[in-house]
C-alpha cells in the first residue's frame, strides 16, 4: 500500500486579498497548503476570493481560503484569529502594508504606524502562539540609488541599503525588526523578499491588480491609456543614462513572484536554522520606460500616446536585480517574459472594466 502524502501545513497570509497576496494565496493552495487570509480591506476587496476559488484546483487537498477581516495593527483582533486557528498555523507570509510612496512622504507617521507597528503586533502575536516562520514583503526600494556605488548594478543583496522615502524606510526598518527578533529567538527563521517591479495578471484574466484609487505604477497607468480612461502616459525623465534616456526597472511577472514565496517558504521549512536572510525576487533584466511603452503597444496592437515630462521626485536611474542568490539557494527563477506580463495585464483589464466588483462576462473565462 502507498502511504498518503503528509498534509501540508496552513499558512496565514496577511494582505492576502491584495495584488501580490491573492496570487500567492492561489499558488499556496495549488501546492496543497491551507490558507488563512487576514486583511483589513484597506486596499482590496473580498470579491477576489470567489475568483481565487474559480482558479484553485478542485481537489479535497485544496480547500477554499479562510478569510478574516482584521487590521494587523489591532493586536486583540489578531490574537483572536490565532486563537481560532490554534495549532493550525505553521508560518506567516506578511504582505499587509500601505504602499504609496507619495502618500508616505505626506503622512509618514501613518506609514510607520501601519507598516512598522503592524509588523511588531504581528510578531508579538506569532511569538505568543508559537508560530516561528515569517516571509516578509520587502522591496527593491530599500536599496535606493545603487548607482552611487561601483559595480552594484545589477543589485546584489549585499548592496548597502539607502531608501529615499518614508515608505522605503518602513521596509528597511521592518527588515531590521525581524532580523533582531530572529537573532534573539534562534528557533525562528525568516525570509526577507525584496521584490523588484511586479507586473501582469493571471493568464486566465480572472485575477489581477485592482487597487482602490488612482494607480501610481507604470503598467496600470498604461492600461488606463490603452482603454481610453487617460489621454496619454506621462514619461518621467528622458535624461537618464540609459539607451533611450528613460529609467530602468526590473519588471517581474506576478506568477513568478508568487512562486518565489512558495520557494522561500519551502526553504524555511527545510532549513530551520538559517535565521533571517534576504533574497531579491527579480528577473535580472532591466527595461526602460519606453521599452515598456513599446511592449505594451505591441500587446494592444497600436502605438500608445505619451508625453515627456521632467523626472519624478525620488526616482532613480536603475533598479535591476541580481537574482542569483534566489536561484542558487531557493531554486527559484523568473520564467515569464515582459511580453507575457503585458499580454496578461491586457486580458485582465479588458475582461474586467469594473475590477473584481464586476461580473465575469466572458464565458471563455469560466471554462
Ligand atoms: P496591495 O495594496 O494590493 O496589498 C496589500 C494588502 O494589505 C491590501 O489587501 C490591503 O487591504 C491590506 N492592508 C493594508 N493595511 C492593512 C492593515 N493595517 N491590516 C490588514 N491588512 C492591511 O499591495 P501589493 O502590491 O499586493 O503589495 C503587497 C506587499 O508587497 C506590501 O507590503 C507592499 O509594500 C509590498 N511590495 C509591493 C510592491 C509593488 O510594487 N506592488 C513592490 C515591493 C513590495
Ligand atoms: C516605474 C518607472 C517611473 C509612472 C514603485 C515603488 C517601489 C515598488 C514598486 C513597492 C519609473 C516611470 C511611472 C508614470 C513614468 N513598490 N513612470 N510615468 O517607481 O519603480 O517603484 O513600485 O514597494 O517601492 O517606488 O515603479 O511603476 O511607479 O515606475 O514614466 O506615469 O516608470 O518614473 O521610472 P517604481 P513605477
Amino acid at each position: 500500500t502507498t502511504e498518503a502524502p503528509a498534509k501540508k501545513k496552513a499558512v496565514l497570509v496577511t494582505g492576502g486579498t491584495g495584488y501580490i497576496g491573492s496570487f500567492t494565496t492561489l499558488r499556496l493552495l495549488e501546492a496543497g497548503h491551507p490558507v488563512i487570509i487576514v486583511d483589513s480591506l484597506a486596499n482590496s476587496t473580498e470579491a477576489v476570493i470567489p475568483r481565487i476559488n474559480i482558479l484553485r484546483p478542485p481537489t479535497p487537498d485544496c480547500p477554499a481560503p479562510t478569510f478574516h477581516k482584521c487590521d494587523v495593527t489591532d493586536i486583540a483582533a489578531l490574537d483572536d484569529v490565532f486563537a481560532q486557528h490554534k495549532g493550525e498555523i505553521d508560518s506567516v507570509i506578511h504582505f499587509a502594508a500601505l504602499k504609496s510612496v507619495g502618500e508616505s512622504t505626506e503622512n509618514p507617521l501613518e506609514y510607520y504606524r501601519v507598516n512598522v507597528g503592524g509588523t511588531v503586533a504581528l510578531l508579538n502575536t506569532m511569538h505568543k502562539w508559537g508560530v516561528k516562520k515569517i516571509v516578509f514583503s520587502s522591496s527593491a526600494t530599500v536599496y535606493g540609488d545603487a548607482t552611487r556605488f561601483e559595480n552594484m548594478i545589477p543589485i546584489p543583496e549585499v548592496c548597502p541599503l539607502g531608501p529615499t522615502n518614508p515608505y522605503g524606510r518602513t521596509k528597511m526598518m521592518i527588515e531590521m525588526v525581524i532580523e533582531d527578533h530572529i537573532t534573539a529567538n534562534p528557533s525562528w527563521n525568516g525570509a526577507l523578499l525584496r521584490y523588484f517591479n511586479p507586473a501582469g495578471a493571471h493568464p486566465s484574466g480572472i485575477i489581477g491588480e485592482d487597487p482602490c484609487g488612482v494607480p501610481y505604477n507604470l503598467l496600470p497607468l498604461l492600461g488606463q491609456v490603452a482603454v481610453g480612461r487617460r489621454e496619454k502616459l506621462h514619461v518621467f525623465g528622458t535624461d537618464y543614462a540609459s539607451h533611450d534616456g528613460t529609467a530602468i526597472r526590473d519588471y517581474i511577472h506576478i506568477l513568478d513572484l508568487a512562486a518565489g514565496h512558495l520557494s522561500a517558504l519551502e526553504h524555511l521549512e527545510k532549513y530551520p536554522d538559517i535565521g533571517c536572510r534576504a533574497w531579491n525576487l527579480g528577473t535580472g533584466k532591466g527595461s526602460t520606460v519606453l521599452d515598456i511603452v513599446k511592449a505594451f503597444s505591441r500587446t494592444v496592437g497600436r502605438d500608445l500616446p505619451y508625453e515627456i515630462h521632467p523626472r519624478r521626485a525620488g526616482d532613480v536611474l536603475d533598479l535591476t536585480a541580481k537574482p542569483e542568490r534566489a536561484r542558487l539557494e531557493l531554486g527559484w527563477k523568473a520564467e515569464k517574459t515582459l511580453q507575457e506580463a503585458c499580454d496578461d495585464l491586457w486580458k485582465w483589464v479588458m475582461g474586467n472594466p469594473k475590477g473584481f466588483n464586476g461580473e465575469i462576462t466572458d464565458p471563455a473565462l469560466m471554462e
